[in-house]
């Protein structure tokens, strides 16, 4: 059975100001009307999201997070807990994107998030990708050792809350993502990691993403070329117009 389409936007340290996000927020809920089949999360920054996420459950449009505690609980100065995220409604948190492992968040944390989140009922983005690619095929080393290393302990009944979102540092805030041809190459990868890991038939429900310089002109071509479950996207899920146009092009694809 085809997944539904995913798109998550991934809203980083913007915008500035809680009047923009709102307008941001809002605004897209208000588009979302014409997206009929895509499931779209926005991240925003932690700070604004109690304030974004609507009391009621009826919008189409899911609020997750950008990042989670490594810790379930105790004295640990600016982290939020995996539980408080629960407590206060959040349905998704991305987990190690690159730009927090610049930060030195390693694999062995992600694991830990990963755990805390799966435990809380919610759904883990984990980022992967390579800093480069070399012709030893070292990347998908690299690759296959995030994954193994962020699923540690993930049972196959937690597994259904678990997205992958490939993520070449290379195309991260670039010009240009890297061809669908070579998605496509890694995302059968991938998907034989997960194979290795959990059987075809769990693997190939696991939705795969991509993530970099993702834009509502590539949309389509990335996914489709890619055979990927949807996109993860930084700059275009800042703009009302630019987020709903990547939302229709995954409607568009049959
Ligand atoms: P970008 O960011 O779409 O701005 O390249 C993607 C990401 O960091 O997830």
């Amino acid at each position: 059975m085809k997944k539904k389409k995913i798109v998550i936007g991934n809203w980083k340290m913007n915008p500035e100001t809680f009047k923009e996000a709102k307008e941001l927020s809002e605004g897209i809920r208000k588009k979302m009307v014409g997206v009929k089949k895509t499931t779209a999360v926005v991240c925003p920054p932690h700070l604004y999201f109690m304030s974004l996420k609507p009391k009621n459950a009826s919008t189409k449009l899911f609020y997750g997070l950008q990042n989670i505690a490594r810790e379930a609980a105790g004295s640990f100065t600016g982290e939020l807990s995996a539980t408080m995220a629960r407590n206060c409604g959040v349905t998704y948190t991305i987990i190690g994107h690159s730009e927090r492992r610049a930060l030195g968040e390693t694999d062995d944390d992600v694991n830990k998030k990963v755990l805390l989140a799966l435990k809380e009922g919610i759904k883990a983005v984990i980022c992967v990708g390579e800093s480069k690619v070399d012709e030893h095929a070292g990347h998908l080393t690299f690759i296959k050792n995030q994954i193994v290393t962020a699923l540690k302990g993930v049972t196959t009944s937690d597994i259904g809350n678990v997205l992958i979102a490939y993520e070449p540092l290379s195309a991260i805030g670039a010009k240009n993502p890297i061809t669908s041809y070579e998605i496509h190459q890694r995302n059968i990868f991938i998907k034989k990691v997960l194979c290795d890991l959990y059987g075809k038939a769990k693997a190939f429900d696991i939705p795969v993403l991509y993530g970099g310089s993702a834009n509502a002109m590539n949309a389509k071509e990335l996914v489709e070329g890619g055979e990927v479950d949807g996109l993860l996207v930084g700059r275009d899920s800042l703009k009302v117009d630019n987020f709903i146009a990547i939302l229709k092009e995954m409607d568009s694809i049959s």
